[in-house]
């Protein structure tokens, strides 16, 4: 048996522009009913009044006409004066539909209008001298509707009488039925009204959504050059747009980045294998071209190169996942760079000066002297006769800790230092001396530095050829060994 939907989950289910015209259109109802409703009261209410009104102002304009001889001789027998004024009065309203009687205080009808000649007195309410009093009723047996009674008591020569006007409310009754099928009609037209609007509105505004999902879906992975399309307007849809097309276009980069480094990777692998097995082919068939020793030590030339590759590209990959720097201590710059220069002075025939002060930083001791020995190698490949190898602390405490590495090379011109550290760039000139470099040795610097929440620039050295210089965070001293800890890898 399927489970009920809960009405709240059917709510959501709906959607935005469901919800939006339902809801708008429920409070606008809600609004409309409320404010029509109490419109017409207070209408009915002005109305009804008005009427009452006029019929204290028709009991006094008839009180103006009744004098005492009126009263004592009773309906038949006054004076011909007086018996026209009072007509005059009561009769004056006959065709407004208001019927006038004057009732003496013994309850005898005086003078009447014609309507209700004859009829005994048609209200027993008895009000003081010049005092009004009304009331609201039925009269089935004058008319259908309501009826308004207005009674005033009068006096004339000391003697008590009233004057009653009844009235029909049915002009008022007629103005408020159309005021209420206005309302009713109008009412549901504006709701109507309001519920497209809003509808039309909602699905509108929602459309620039529907026309990034659109895009967004046909984006696949093997295409990411696609971009979606940006509303005009300044509203969280045209925010959205851009900011997805700046993740599409951030995908696209790293993507064409990845499919580059695989490519150049391969490449690279490509040439050492490529020579291994033309040796093996060329030994099996020819044993006799060259000597075991000479075979041995090209297989170990290609095999070393290719091993340093393996290594290089697993540190990069390291990098790219976040995952270098992560055994820290304590490094002394200055006795790395002691090391490094006890080796170049053994292993080279450079002039080797070296400047250090005591610098310590915090951070990976295996990956910063990886730092250190890919920089004096490529200075000891490019320099002329001489490198020079110094350490200094920069900016005092929580300061940083600089390593430079200078030669009397050719150098770096300025418009490869930025492209210098990228992976698999190997500049013009350097490529034909057959080096062997593969163009990751600046790259993994690069990422290692980051990786120690550090930078390196390549610069002019004050003898002409290039200066790496590599800045490093000092940690403030005394924190735990532990504490500091460096922005993650930075990729490049
Ligand atoms: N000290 C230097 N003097 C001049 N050029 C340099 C120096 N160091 C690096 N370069 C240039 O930067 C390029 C990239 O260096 P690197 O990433 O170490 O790759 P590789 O050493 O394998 O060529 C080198 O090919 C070279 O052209
Ligand atoms: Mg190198």
């Amino acid at each position: 048996m399927p489970a009920r939907p809960s009405p709240r989950r059917a709510w959501r289910a709906a959607g935005v522009q469901v919800r939006s015209a339902v809801a708008a259109t429920v409070l606008l109802g809600l609004l409309v009913v409320a404010g029509s409703g109490l419109g017409l009261l207070v209408l009915r209410d002005s109305l009804y009044e008005a009427v009452e009104a006029s019929g204290s102002v028709q009991a006094r304009l008839v009180r103006l006409s009744v004098t005492g001889e009126l009263l004592r001789a009773g309906p038949e027998r006054t004076d011909d004066d007086a018996r026209e004024a009072l007509d005059r009065a009561v009769g004056a309203d006959d065709d407004r539909g208001s019927l006038v009687q004057v009732v003496r205080q013994d309850d005898v009808v005086v003078a009447a209008s014609r309507d209700v000649a004859g009829l005994g007195p048609l209200s027993d309410a008895r009000p003081r001298v010049a005092e009004v009093a009304q009331e609201r009723r039925e009269e089935p047996a004058l008319g259908p509707g309501r009826w308004f009674a207005t009674t005033l008591g009068a006096a004339a020569d000391d003697e008590y009488y009233r004057v009653v006007v009844l009235q029909r409310g049915t002009s008022a009754e007629s103005t408020l039925r159309t005021a209420t099928a206005i309302v009713a009609v109008a009412a549901p037209a504006l709701l109507v009204a309001v519920a497209a609007a809003t509808w039309v509105f909602v699905g509108r505004s929602l459309r620039p959504v529907e026309a990034i999902r659109r895009t967004v879906e046909g984006i696949g992975a093997g295409h990411l050059d696609g971009r979606v399309p940006v509303p005009d307007g300044r509203d969280a849809v045209a925010r959205l747009a851009e900011t997805m097309n700046a993740m599409l276009a951030r995908l696209e980069a790293s993507q064409r980045a990845q499919r580059r480094f695989v490519a150049d990777a391969s490449h690279e692998l490509r040439s050492p294998v490529a020579t291994l097995r033309a040796a093996a082919e060329v030994w099996a068939d020819h044993p006799g071209t060259s000597s075991p020793e000479e075979f041995a030590a090209l297989v170990e030339d290609e095999s070393a190169r290719l091993e340093h590759l393996v290594a290089d590209l697993l540190v990069l990959a390291r990098a790219d996942e976040g995952r270098l720097a992560s055994v820290r201590g304590d490094v002394d710059l200055d006795e790395l760079v002691g090391a490094e220069a006890a080796r170049l002075r053994a292993t080279t025939a450079l002039a080797v000066r070296v400047a250090a002060a005591p610098a310590r930083v915090h951070g990976d001791a295996a990956q910063l002297a990886r730092v250190l020995r890919n920089l004096t190698d490529n200075a000891a490949r490019h320099a002329r006769g001489a490198v020079a190898l110094g350490v200094r602390a920069e900016g005092g405490q929580g300061g940083m800790a600089v390593l430079e590495v200078a030669d009397d090379g050719p150098g770096v011109p300025a418009a490869e230092r930025a492209r210098v550290f990228d992976r698999f760039v190997r500049l013009e000139e350097a490529r034909g001396r057959g080096s062997g470099g593969t163009g990751l040795g600046l790259a993994i610097v690069a990422e290692l530095v980051a990786a120690h929440g550090g930078t390196v620039e390549v610069d002019d050295a004050p003898g002409g050829g290039a200066l790496f210089r590599v800045r490093l965070p000092v940690p403030p001293t005394g924190s735990p060994a532990d504490a500091a800890q460096p922005p993650s890898a930075a990729s490049r």
